[in-house]
């Protein structure tokens, strides 16, 4: 069995075949589901189960860590990726309960249907002891539901923060080694589920600064052995730093939209603006979430369908919406055969951006020299903006 630290086991489990989550989420690595168990010289802790289709390993996980009592189950976090093989483990130590904070309680209740008694609720900073070790709780919300924290366990310094600086990483290694490969994924999962609340986040990470950490544990992907590294990811993520880049969402039907799209990363390419293009049939979300956490300028490109935007582009518009991006400027290009509202209804669609709309380039039919022209001046105008805003 794997140790953190003196009695601290990772008994969580890898999910290496899961290849969505939520039924949206691609995940081309898997994902783990962490679990820690925490063995004081009085009490022991469990911290977080895993998904309910991973119960069993947990279990197992469990046995071999000799995990012959159980007091506390420390839920971080509801959802049940975390919190689903709870009932399971009460069932296997009815004597434990459930530490959590009281919002969490709540939906763990609607949730899992557990009960009122199975509880003890805990307040932020509250400490359990559990003889040797002790166990603080720190609110941390919106990582990325309201209810959301982590716990420091002072004596090991070690954090763990559940969702917060986690990655859909599989890996049979308890500790990260390639720094990079899972920056990707982390930045990944920030921006699939974190992005909206970088404020909030901003705050966790200033509370956060106090603590001399050893290790972040986190929910998913590898525990940080360099907490640094994770931190200042986050930090920058939060920031309201954009860069001087374009990520371009299009599709296209007969080619009209493509071709301008086509133009267009060459115009962008012409005045040094970085440029990420993807044809929204059959791309990776997650790679267009990635993009949009940094680039200072969104564009959608769309024909028209039916008089309204095109279903995929209409779908890549609601996810930027919901994902909240700190993209300075949105821009549109696009094309309609014979009438429409298309452009009206995307930027429509795009209501909680704090972003300027810039003028949209519509063809009709396949784009003629006025059209190309006209992507020229937008890609300009991009360029003017970035350098008047003092984006580089
Ligand atoms: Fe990993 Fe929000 O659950």
């Amino acid at each position: 069995m794997r140790e953190l630290a003196e009695r601290v086991f990772a008994v969580g489990v890898q999910h290496w075949d899961r290849r969505l989550f939520d039924e949206l989420i691609p995940l081309p690595d898997g994902t783990s589901y962490n679990a820690y168990l925490v063995k004081g010289s009085e009490k022991t802790a469990l911290l977080d189960t895993a998904d309910p289709a991973k119960t069993h390993e947990l279990i197992d996980h469990l046995v071999q860590a000799g995990a012959d009592k159980i007091d506390y189950v420390v839920s971080h976090h509801a959802e049940q990726d975390h919190s689903g093989s709870i009932p399971d483990v009460l069932l296997m130590y009815p004597d434990a309960k459930v530490v959590t904070n009281p919002k969490c309680k709540e939906m763990l209740i609607h949730h899992l249907r557990l009960e009122d008694e199975q509880f003890v609720t805990v307040e932020d900073g509250e400490k359990l002891s559990l003889g040797d070790k002790t166990l603080q709780f720190i609110y941390t919300p919106w990582v990325h539901w309201p209810e959301t924290m982590s716990t420091w366990l002072a004596e090991d310094r070690i954090l763990f923060s559940c969702d917060f600086f986690g990655s859909h990483k599989t890996s049979n290694r308890l500790y990260v080694e390639d720094e990079w490969e899972v920056y990707e994924a982390a930045k990944r999962y920030f921006a699939e589920i974190m992005m909206p609340f970088r404020s909030a986040i901003r705050g966790n990470l200033k509370k956060l600064e106090p603590l001399d950490i050893r290790l972040i544990a986190p929910g998913h992907g590898p525990v940080y052995p360099n907490p640094s590294f994770i931190v200042n990811a986050y930090q920058d993520w939060v920031s309201d730093r954009v860069k001087n880049e374009v990520v371009l969402a299009y599709v296209s039907m007969h080619d009209s939209t493509r071709r301008m799209a086509d133009y267009f990363v060459d115009a962008l390419t012409a005045r040094n603006i970085k440029a990420h293009l993807f044809n929204l049939t059959g791309e990776d979300i997650g790679k267009l979430a990635i993009s949009l956490v940094d680039a200072a300028t969104v564009v959608l490109g769309s024909p028209t369908v039916l008089t309204g935007p095109h279903p995929s582009a209409a779908y890549a518009a609601m996810l930027v919406n919901a994902l909240r991006p700190k993209t300075r400027f949105v821009g549109l290009i696009g094309s309609f055969g014979w009438a429409g509202k298309m452009p009206e209804q995307l930027i429509g669609m795009l209501s909680n951006l704090k972003a300027e709309t810039l003028e949209p380039v519509i063809a009709r039919g396949f784009p003629d020299e006025s059209v190309f022209s006209a992507l020229d001046d937008l890609a300009e105008k991009i360029r003017v903006k970035h350098t008047e805003a003092g984006i580089v």
